[in-house]
């Protein structure tokens, strides 16, 4: 049996479904059957059940954004990082593997490659690096699982949600036999306040720049294909090769649902100092080791124009 933390959830309900399936029995816990946050608890069930697998995605990802966290900063603290920690105490005391979904949002910018080497660019939006993103994709590379996160509270600023999750992967790097995946503005056909493609139709501006991106569906089979096929345990970015601009996102949005009407950009320092609370994390993933371990994601562009072609309004 798998235990699912958190199957209440955006990203717990996608579990639940994909194990449903695979066939693979699972035990999906919400805090309101069993408060799997108090440490005794939580070791007592897996002393009573002896899961052969955990999969976390219990976690505190603010309502309606991450902007809700700066307000909330001791649930934040508590769902980020000391229940990941708790979590890798049990199933260490247990010999429990388990995963842990994290998230890219704790690096900004990506790395430029250059006649000389390489440099990190933590910020995608100026104005030079435009034509890069868009003609010269191959001279922009993304952050690796060997890189530091330089957006955490150890390389501010950052928001308090992406430092609260930086410390939850410290907290349980090494600790037993875990993945931490690294999920990133997930999306796909299923119109919700939570998938990004509905936040792109939503936005009454849109804020572009470029990001690596998670396919909801094909991240949460990509973590149970490394488990299943023994992929060594560790970190991994979980994001659909490649990047994706917002404003490439829009032209997919205009080109397969026609929606009728234009969208309006943010220009950068407006977005800046009226578009959100908290700083924001935009940045490129390296997904290479994830394909090293045997395991596939569509390129973005692909998964993209797929969901939107399948699209379901939330309504219909
Ligand atoms: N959605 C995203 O854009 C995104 C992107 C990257 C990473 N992630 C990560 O993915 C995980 C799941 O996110 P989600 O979007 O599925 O969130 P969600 O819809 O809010 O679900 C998270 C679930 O976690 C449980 N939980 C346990 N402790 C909590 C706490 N202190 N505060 C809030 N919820 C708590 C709740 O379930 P019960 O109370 O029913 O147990 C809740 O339903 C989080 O770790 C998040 O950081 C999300």
């Amino acid at each position: 049996m798998i235990l699912l933390l958190g199957a209440s959830g955006y990203v717990g309900q996608a579990f639940a479904r994909e194990l449903e399936l695979r066939g693979r029995p699972f035990t999906g816990l919400s805090r309101r059957d069993l408060d799997y946050t108090r440490f005794p608890a939580l070791l007592e069930l897996l002393r009573q059940t002896k899961p052969e697998f955990l999969i976390n995605t219990a976690g505190c990802a603010g309502k309606p954004n991450i902007d809700a966290c700066e307000n909330a900063k001791a649930e934040t603290l508590l769902g980020n990082t000391l229940l990941p920690q708790l979590i890798g105490a049990a199933c260490a005391a247990t010999d429990t593997p388990w995963g842990h979904v994290s998230s890219g949002c704790i690096f900004s910018g990506a790395k430029i490659l250059k006649n000389d080497g390489q440099r990190i660019e933590p910020d995608l939006t100026r104005p030079e690096l435009r034509e890069l993103l868009v003609h010269f994709p191959e001279k922009i590379q993304g952050y690796t699982e060997e890189d530091e996160p330089n957006f955490s509270f150890r390389h501010p600023p950052c928001s308090f949600y992406s430092g609260t999750k930086a410390l939850g992967e410290d907290a349980i790097a090494g600790m037993g036999r875990v993945y931490t995946w690294r999920l990133r503005l997930p999306f796909d056909e299923f119109d919700d306040a939570r998938n990004l493609l509905s936040k792109v139709q939503r936005y009454p501006k849109v804020y572009d720049n470029a990001n690596s991106i998670s396919h909801r569906g094909d991240f949460v089979k990509a973590c149970l294909d490394l488990w299943e096929t023994g992929a060594p345990f560790g970190t991994y970015n979980l994001t659909n090769p490649g990047f994706i601009t917002t404003r490439q996102i829009v032209e997919a949005i205009q080109k397969i649902l026609r929606p009728g009407r234009n969208f309006e950009f943010w220009i950068e320092e407006e977005f800046q100092q009226f578009g959100v609370k908290s700083p924001r994390s935009n940045c490129i993933l390296d997904s290479s080791k994830l394909l090293a371990a045997g395991v596939k994601m569509r390129p973005v562009a692909e998964a993209i124009d797929d969901a939107l072609t399948r699209w379901h309004p939330e309504n219909h």
